[in-house]
């Protein structure tokens, strides 16, 4: 395959998800870190979300018998080599030229599912035929933000299924974008040749003159912000499981799961969009609850360690999402990168499953949390 990643060395001494992101902010220029790693307003909730996850103790059992141990967990219909999926980010070859093809190929290989992001940089038709390919691989899912114009937020939807998406991961959460001082100060731009392709063609919004006492938000953006019936609209065109992401609320989690959703994914954004929301951490028990057992939950924020991985599934996840650390793994080695950092998380995640004394992930119940 003549679009297969170069395969580039792994920088010495990094050995974490952490060694990771240290390396990618000595690698990346100032606009893109700013763009990559920051959060909302004063980053106190993409702080909260790391805290969160270390704050919980895990219990250690001694002696049992693990052998036949694995790290396969079902759920909408298939069965994952481990729990483990890397979150839709945006503009990623703004961090190697290689961009969603690396990650792709990287997720494919480990087999880990992807959410391409809407605001990919690559064509979402050859991410596809990257993972597809791979008979190891994870799900492949796609992230959709419900444009202004529904009729080419259809076209879109007709695109991924075509390509052979397996779900849609429609993101509720940023119907604006949050207060990005990092970005600002940093004075954020997309570098040249860096676009949401697949975004291509969007008739622009229709301008909206606004008064000076009228409200930009209310006024403007928010006048074609989805709401529940685009949810049932989007269930009305598509084959595709639809699943949420970015649901903090039990009503909301409710709400979901009445409209039909396939899964729900427990989100504040990496903490990019409201600044003080709670820690997905301490949400993700309360949904769990709302939804009963049954409805596949998915979270992310801050998921750094296998402990933090074993702590989700613990706490009630089917499964997690990484943003953040594989983005960096992208910028310090392209697709090996990427590997790289799958492959710490999922060695991790066996280190902890066995000192807790947990073959499986079904194993893996609130006992391992100490009390
Ligand atoms: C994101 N996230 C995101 N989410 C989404 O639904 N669509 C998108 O295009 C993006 N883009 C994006 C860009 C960058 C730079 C970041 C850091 C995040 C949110 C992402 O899917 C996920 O929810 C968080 O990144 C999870 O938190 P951690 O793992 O980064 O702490
Ligand atoms: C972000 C958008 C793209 O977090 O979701 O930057």
């Amino acid at each position: 395959m003549s679009n297969v990643p170069a395969v580039e060395p792994m920088p010495p001494g990094v050995v974490s998800l952490e060694d990771h992101a240290a390396h990618a902010h000595a690698r990346l220029d100032d606009n893109a870190w700013s763009y990559f790693s920051g959060g909302a307003a004063d980053e106190i909730t993409m702080r909260a979300n790391r805290t969160a996850w270390d704050a919980i103790t895990l219990s250690t059992r001694v002696l049992r018998n693990l052998v036949g141990g694995h790290t396969r967990v079902n759920f909408l219909g298939t069965t994952l080599a481990h729990p483990i999926l890397l979150a839709p980010v945006a503009f990623q070859r703004m961090a190697h030229p290689d961009g969603e093809i690396a990650t792709a190929f990287a997720a494919a290989m480990q087999g880990a599912g992807m959410v391409l992001s809407t605001q990919a940089t690559t064509p979402l038709e050859d991410v596809a035929r990257i993972v597809l390919n791979e008979p190891g691989r994870g799900p492949l899912w796609f992230q959709l933000y419900l444009q202004h114009d529904r009729g080419f937020t259809r076209e879109l939807v007709r695109r991924a299924e075509e390509a052979g998406y397996e779900a849609l991961v429609v993101t509720v959460d940023a119907p604006s974008s949050g207060a990005r001082d990092r970005e600002r100060r940093a004075g954020f731009q997309l570098p040249p040749g860096i676009a949401a392709v697949n975004l291509a063609g969007l008739p622009p919004a229709q301008a909206i003159e606004l008064h000076p006492y009228q409200s930009r938000m209310f006024d403007a953006l928010l006048t074609t912000a989805p709401t529940w019936a685009d949810i049932e609209w989007l269930q009305g065109i598509t084959r595709l499981p639809v699943l949420l992401k970015g649901i903090m609320h039990e009503d909301d989690a409710r709400l979901a799961v009445d409209a039909g959703a396939g899964g729900i994914i427990v989100s504040n954004h990496g903490g990019r969009t409201l600044d003080t929301m709670p820690a997905t951490a301490v949400v993700l028990p309360r949904i769990r609850d709302a939804v009963g057992a049954g409805v596949p939950v998915l979270v992310d924020g801050g998921i750094r360690r296998g402990t933090d991985v074993l702590k989700a599934i613990a706490l009630g996840a089917d499964a997690v999402l990484v943003g953040r650390p594989y983005l960096f793994g992208l910028a310090n080695a392209g697709a090996m990168g990427v590997s790289h950092v799958i492959r710490l998380l999922r060695d991790e995640l066996e280190i902890a499953m066995a000192l807790c004394g947990c073959a499986t992930l079904a194993d893996a119940n609130s006992d391992v949390l100490f009390k």
